[in-house]
């Protein structure tokens, strides 16, 4: 494959993971350095991706220890898999936490309730309890759809490496690094 098309297919694949059903690059492993310095790995669903805009989103917990970490450090590297295809993509960017304002606005509202549950926990994520219910208020109990809001964020990622890694081709790996300088793309092919 031509490095244009593959950094189109690149975009594309990430695009689908955000569509409804089972896709490869729904859920890509996010890596933060650590508050202690050691490297900090976790998987997010990919919820909006833009090549014009040169984005990709996830949303998450302002209470979670990834917050804190970003908010330190802002460097973000994703990475995932499609196993049937025999492909890997890579992502390194800056993060931008949106916890105010009409983009993470729309994000809460166009989500779906079930994905909301979650950030209308009274504990933040990563406090200790002594068995997983404990963690959920009374299921019996109505919430208002704000409810949770507070804690809703929305983390813009702004590509500025993007890497893919082709173990399928006939002709042998092929390993393509894409690196944006001053707002361009530089494609170039590297050794697998
Ligand atoms: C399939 C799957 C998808 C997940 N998607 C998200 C997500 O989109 N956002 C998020 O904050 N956590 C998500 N999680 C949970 C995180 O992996 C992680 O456990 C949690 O956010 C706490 O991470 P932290 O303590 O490093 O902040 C997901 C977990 C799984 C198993």
């Amino acid at each position: 494959m031509k490095l244009d098309l593959v950094f189109s297919e690149l975009w594309t694949c990430l695009a689908n993971g955000t569509l409804a059903g089972h896709q490869p690059f729904k859920v890509m492993q996010a890596a933060t350095t650590g508050l202690d310095g050691a490297p900090s790995v976790r998987s997010v669903v990919l919820r909006r991706v833009s090549e014009a805009e040169n984005l990709i989103t996830f949303h998450t917990d302002l209470r979670s220890e990834k917050i804190a970490e970003l908010r330190r450090q802002s460097r973000i590297a994703l990475a995932g898999v499609d196993a049937t295809r025999n492909l890997q993509i890579r992502v390194s960017g800056e993060v931008n936490i949106v916890d105010d304002g009409p983009v993470r606005r729309e994000a809460w509202d166009t989500s779906r309730l079930q994905s909301l549950i979650v950030y209308r926990t009274l504990l933040a994520p990563g406090t200790p309890i002594d068995e997983p219910r404990d963690a959920f208020d009374d299921p019996q109990m109505p919430h208002d759809a704000e409810a949770g809001f507070e804690n809703f964020c929305v983390v813009e990622v702004r590509p500025d490496a993007l890497e893919w890694l082709d173990l399928s081709a006939v002709e042998g790996h092929e390993r393509a690094r894409f690196v944006r300088e001053g707002g361009r793309w530089i494609s170039g092919w590297i050794a697998p």
